[in-house]
């Protein structure tokens, strides 16, 4: 599914959240960089925008991005290259990564773990590829809160979202499952719960309304 939306993926992105995602993902960069790490994770790259970002902002680190979609990563190749920044682009699944045991100081995951088949699973590979003392920032939409706000949010995402991001994609599919994997995604105290038992000390941080989340964990705290 997201080969099949990775030629229109960045501009429905941006189109359809009026550009909060860029400030958002600027959010979770910072949250990342807050304890100068030296090797980057950026788990479900998709088309590469916040390993791109980390790797502008601390261009000292080295900056690994991981996805299973080689459209995505092949569109995230090139915006590297565009953008002068190197990354090292591997092609993986979250939930059995190609890392030895404490590879990273840092993990991100920005908009990708929703749709992982098992977030527990997902949140022990982010512990075992982590060193002692490092870090996950998983940056995610939650459900809807139960406010007018959250019902104003639930139409958009029911109604309008896969319409315009259907008939602009052409996989009107694609933007029917969005909803439902957001609606699926744990409630943000659940998530601090799951990030407990896999070993994180949680912190959650939820921008916008609480539209976006800020999942923090960190390891050895
Ligand atoms: C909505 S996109 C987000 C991409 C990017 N992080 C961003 O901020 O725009 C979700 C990405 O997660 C990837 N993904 C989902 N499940 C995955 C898994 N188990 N392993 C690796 N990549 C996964 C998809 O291929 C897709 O590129």
């Amino acid at each position: 599914m997201f080969d099949e939306i990775a030629p229109r993926y960045d501009l429905l992105n941006h189109l359809l959240s009026f550009g909060v995602d860029c400030r958002w993902r600027k959010a979770a960069a910072e949250a990342a960089l807050a304890k100068g790490p030296r090797r980057i994770l950026d788990v479900a790259t998709g088309t590469g925008d916040l390993a791109i970002l980390l790797k502008r902002i601390c261009p000292e680190a080295e900056v690994v991005g991981l996805d299973f979609a080689p459209q995505m990563l092949r569109r995230a190749r090139k915006k590297a290259a565009r953008a002068g920044v190197e990354l090292t682009l591997v092609e993986g699944d979250a939930l059995a990564m190609p890392f030895p045991d404490g590879s990273f100081d840092v993990l991100t995951v920005a908009f990708g773990f929703r749709n992982f088949a098992d977030y527990e699973a997902g949140l022990r590979e982010f512990h075992r590829v982590l060193a002692p003392d490092g870090r996950a920032v998983i940056l995610e939409f939650p459900p809807p809160p139960k406010r007018a706000f959250g019902r104003l949010v639930r139409f958009y995402y029911h109604r309008v979202l896969p319409a315009i991001g259907g008939l602009l994609s052409g996989k009107p599919q694609a933007y029917r499952y969005l909803p439902e994997s957001v609606e699926r995604f744990p409630e943000p105290e659940r998530m601090a719960e799951m990030m407990k038992a896999a070993g994180f000390t949680p912190e959650v941080r939820l921008l916008t309304g609480g539209l976006a989340g800020l999942f923090i964990g960190d390891k050895g705290a």
